[in-house]
């Protein structure tokens, strides 16, 4: 980050105020945000095609989605209506989590210390279960200098990277314009690839991911933001700085969670410990027998920060390729779902004050 102390983040958070909400008022951590910041507004009106019916109508009969009750629902033409079972109302639950309305653009940043360690298939899922369950917009940023993969996650509707964006970005005003720069999967959400040469993407810091951020979040409600390896490359620290809350990627190994830990002290060592407070913190392909207590990992977790959800490991996921949701195992869906629902607690105002949501973020894979 150019012109400040590079051991500091004091922009971290820096403008993440949506009318009505005051992010760590209560703690003084508002003392960090700069006073010039340009106040962020909703996007733009919505188009023909986001007329969705998660939008516009009203939440519908409780007939059960599926097993021998939808079953049994179908073949007697709905005479037969048995309520959902103590499972589907759980995940109905945590939609309507998944649904908490948000009152201008939010920013999360997917970070991990270790490379590989599944930051871009946990932003890319979150995504997907973001915009299958909202009725918003809901954009990912590929913010991986080092040949980021999150676009070639979704089919590619376009050649044009980031760098694009930024270039373009004093002519990009409508949401037509901004489409001709991503690919949308069939879940709507919409992926901004980084560029494939390190040279191009290692230009990027926080002035250039701040320029296209702004672009962004006229269209787009929620911004998640993938990292790349570690926490000090400039890229990454420019990212979390635009960031309103972070998801931290976690392995299920000792070296692994002891870094990640040591991530949570250098953000609160550097003006971060609002995004401590508020993160998430994914525990990832996790599940596989072996000498690792990962209920342990996640006690540690659960005392630092806001919530913990544990992704288990699945086969679909191993492939690194273009998922979708229903591919994965029920127990994978079910996870994300969670991850989703914690990471939605924290958009609405003052998330500090409500009781923790980490007892409804246990996966139950
Ligand atoms: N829950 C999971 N179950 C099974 N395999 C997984 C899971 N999550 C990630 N993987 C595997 O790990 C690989 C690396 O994941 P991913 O690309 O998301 O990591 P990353 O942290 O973004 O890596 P990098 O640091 O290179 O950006 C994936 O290609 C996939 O094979
Ligand atoms: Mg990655």
């Amino acid at each position: 980050m150019s012109g400040v102390d590079p051991n500091r983040i004091d922009s971290i958070g820096e403008g993440s105020e949506a009318p009505g909400i005051e992010p760590g008022a209560e703690n003084g951590e508002r003392e960090m945000r700069s006073e010039t910041a340009p106040a962020r507004t909703a996007p733009g009106p919505i188009t023909a095609a986001e007329f969705t019916d998660e939008r516009i109508l009203r939440a519908r009969s409780t007939a059960p989605a599926r097993g021998w009750r939808r079953l049994l629902f179908a073949l007697t033409r709905g005479w037969v209506h048995l309520p959902p079972s103590a499972a589907e109302r759980a995940e109905r639950d945590l939609v309507t989590r998944i649904k908490t309305p948000v009152a201008g653009p939010r920013r999360i940043a997917v970070l991990s210390r270790k490379g590989g360690v599944g930051k871009t298939t946990t932003c890319l899922m979150l995504g997907h279960t973001f915009a299958t369950h909202r009725g918003d917009r809901v954009a990912a940023l590929d913010g991986n200098p080092d040949a980021g993969s999150l676009g070639y996650r979704v089919r590619r509707e376009t050649t044009a990277t980031v760098t694009d964006l930024l270039r373009d970005a004093a002519t990009v005003d409508r949401y037509a314009d901004i489409r001709a720069y991503t690919s949308q999967a069939p879940t709507r959400l919409e992926v901004i690839a980084a560029d494939d040469d390190p040279r191009i993407s290692d230009a990027f810091e926080e002035p250039q991911y701040r320029a296209v951020v702004d672009v962004l979040e006229r269209h787009y409600n929620l911004i998640l933001l993938d990292t790349g390896t570690g926490i000090l490359g400039s890229a990454t620290r420019g990212l979390i700085s635009l960031a309103d809350q972070v998801v931290l990627v976690v392995p299920p190994s000792l070296d692994g969670a002891r870094a990640s830990s040591a991530t949570f002290d250098w953000l609160d060592e550097h003006g971060g410990g609002h995004l401590v407070k508020g993160a998430v913190t994914v525990i990832n392909a996790s599940g596989r027998r072996g000498p690792v207590m990962v209920d342990r990992i996640e006690e540690h977790f659960r005392r630092r920060c806001r919530s913990v959800v544990q992704i288990p490991w699945d086969p679909v996921l191993q492939a690194g390729s273009e998922t979708t949701l229903p591919e994965l195992r029920r127990g994978t869906q079910r996870a994300y779902l969670e991850l989703a629902a914690a990471v939605a607690d924290g958009f609405g105002p003052r998330w500090w004050m409500a009781p923790p949501s980490s007892d409804h973020a246990r996966s139950q894979a």
